[in-house]
């Protein structure tokens, strides 16, 4: 069945020249239209539920669906977080602030020298009481981003205990001797870590390890900075327990903080992550723009370290918030193009309270299958990938011809009761009786994925998109909807 497709239509647009941001943000402020028609308005509240857009590569998610939403977000003053996989994604957005006039929200971090966001130090002065649990919270989310294990391969919880173990005796030790912790101390540690039982006995190791030395101070400050019982369950670790753990379960945990840590300590790296902070998270909740503009494809896991740092640490900031009244807060967007680089499963967690913090989440992927290889490609993988990409309410599928996409897509929008013609007893010399079989089809079969229009010149600068949001029937009366955008409205 041929749907109508329906005009690209557009809210928000400038008037004389200025911009109209609103001062209060309610949950039925219009944002923009996926149709001609009032129904088909995308509101706050829908996009606090989430987004996510699909489609193979070239098929418009970016200049269609996603150009929409954008610039309907910065016109409503949403603060936001822009993650970066592709090199060209910062001038994109240099594009959108100047057309929706809010060039002087945008932070470009990373090209820009004079921003930097020390995280530690900020999440010990955000922390409070539980700074040791958060930092540590903190270290995993951010190692787990580069690593499937973490989010979903095998043996996962095994590996997840033993990287928190690891990372609870070196900040644990930390803290109390110093007051704080930072990358080149947590480094410094692990590097001076024990090889073996007989080396925790050798002089040179004692006099010349900095974790040796650090056990040594915090022994000084029993019953003053540090319980007895905590200062001996981490000797034991450092002196016993770790050196006697077979070699390749050790280095199977220590390898992530080693990568993440080198990574950190170098040049421009270490120049904005861990010096001062002069832009952070509460900027965004406060109506900024930050491009983390260390793109994945220059930048490789560096890139996605840095990523998951800012949307770990903006979605906790976010949660911190008073919301009596809700509709004088901001709301921020977090934006992540080949979102598989950037996604863990917090972010499931993290959507499913979303709306109430006033986040409204944009992921874009071309295909299902990546995100599968991401979260480790087994079975509990598979399954956190539906659960994430499921807890982002709207979804928009661009043409694809990935057939796991396509019937994901089929499946998600489900199944109606269809009822065909039959004839009974049609065999010679009998008489035909007409029945009404029933069968159960899939409202939009996955081959409605197949060609959908991209856009370019060829097809008038439209984009075909489906959409669908849980619970919703759109003006069509049904629960999807083909709707078409202009690429160069
Ligand atoms: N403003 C525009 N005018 C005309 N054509 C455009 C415009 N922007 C993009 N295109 C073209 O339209 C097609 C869709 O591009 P788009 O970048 O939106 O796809 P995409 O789904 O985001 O792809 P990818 O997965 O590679 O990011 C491509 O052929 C692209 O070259
Ligand atoms: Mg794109």
């Amino acid at each position: 069945m041929v749907e109508r497709i329906l005009p690209f239509f557009q809210l928000g647009q400038k008037a004389h020249g200025r911009l109209n941001i609103p001062r209060s943000w309610p949950d039925n402020l219009p944002l923009c239209r996926l149709s001609s028609s009032a129904k088909d308005t995308l509101t706050l509240a829908d996009a606090k539920t989430g987004v996510l857009i699909t489609g193979q590569t070239g098929r418009g998610k970016t200049s269609g669906p996603g150009r929409l939403l954008a610039k309907a977000y910065l016109r409503a003053g949403f603060g936001g977080l822009v993650l970066c996989a592709k090199i060209d994604e910062a001038d994109l957005w240099r594009k959108y602030l100047h057309e929706t006039g809010r060039e002087a929200d945008g932070i470009f971090f990373g090209e820009d020298s004079s921003h930097s966001f020390n995280f530690l130090s900020y999440e010990s002065v955000a922390s409070g009481a539980d700074l040791e649990e958060n930092i540590v919270n903190l270290m995993i989310e951010v190692a787990r981003i580069t690593n499937p294990q973490g989010k979903g391969g095998e043996n996962e919880e095994f590996w997840q205990s033993q990287r928190k173990k690891l990372l609870r005796n070196i900040v644990g030790l930390l803290l109390p001797v110093d007051g704080n912790v930072d990358l080149l101390r947590m480094n410094a540690i692990l590097n001076s870590a024990p090889q073996d039982s007989t080396q925790t006995r050798a002089a040179d190791w004692r006099n010349s390890s900095a974790l040796f030395k650090t056990l040594a101070r915090a022994e000084q400050l029993v019953g003053t900075r540090i319980r007895e019982h905590e200062y001996r369950l981490i000797a034991d670790y450092w002196l016993h327990e770790h050196p006697s753990t077979d070699t390749r379960t050790r280095s199977n945990v220590i390898a992530d903080y080693t990568g993440l840590l080198d990574a950190f300590l170098r040049g421009k790296i270490y120049d904005i992550f861990c010096r001062n902070t002069t832009i952070s998270p509460d900027d965004i909740l406060a109506g900024k723009i930050v491009v983390v503009a260390l793109p994945v494809a220059a930048y490789h896991e560096v890139g996605r370290y840095a990523a998951a740092i800012w949307k770990y640490l903006l979605q906790r900031a976010s949660q911190r918030r008073k919301l009596d009244q809700p509709e004088t807060i901001r709301p921020s967007f977090i934006w992540a193009d080949e979102a598989q680089y950037f996604s863990s499963s917090t972010d499931q967690i993290f959507q499913t309270v979303a709306r109430s913090y006033r986040i409204a989440t944009v992921f874009l992927t071309q295909n299902l299958p990546n995100y599968y290889v991401e979260f480790g490609g087994t079975e509990a993988g598979v399954h956190r990938v539906h659960s994430l990409l499921g807890n982002l309410a709207i979804k928009l599928f661009c043409g694809n011809d990935d057939t796991v996409t396509n019937e994901w897509a089929s499946k998600t929008i489900d199944k109606t009761v269809q009822y065909r013609v039959s004839l009974n007893g049609a065999q010679a010399g009998e008489g035909h009786a007409i029945g009404l079989a029933q069968s159960e089809e899939f409202d939009c079969p996955s081959r409605n994925f197949i060609g959908l229009k991209n856009g370019t010149a060829v097809n008038r600068y439209l984009v075909e998109a489906i959409a669908f949001q849980s619970g919703r029937r759109w003006s069509n009366g049904r629960s999807w909807m083909k709707c078409s955008f202009k690429q160069n409205a």
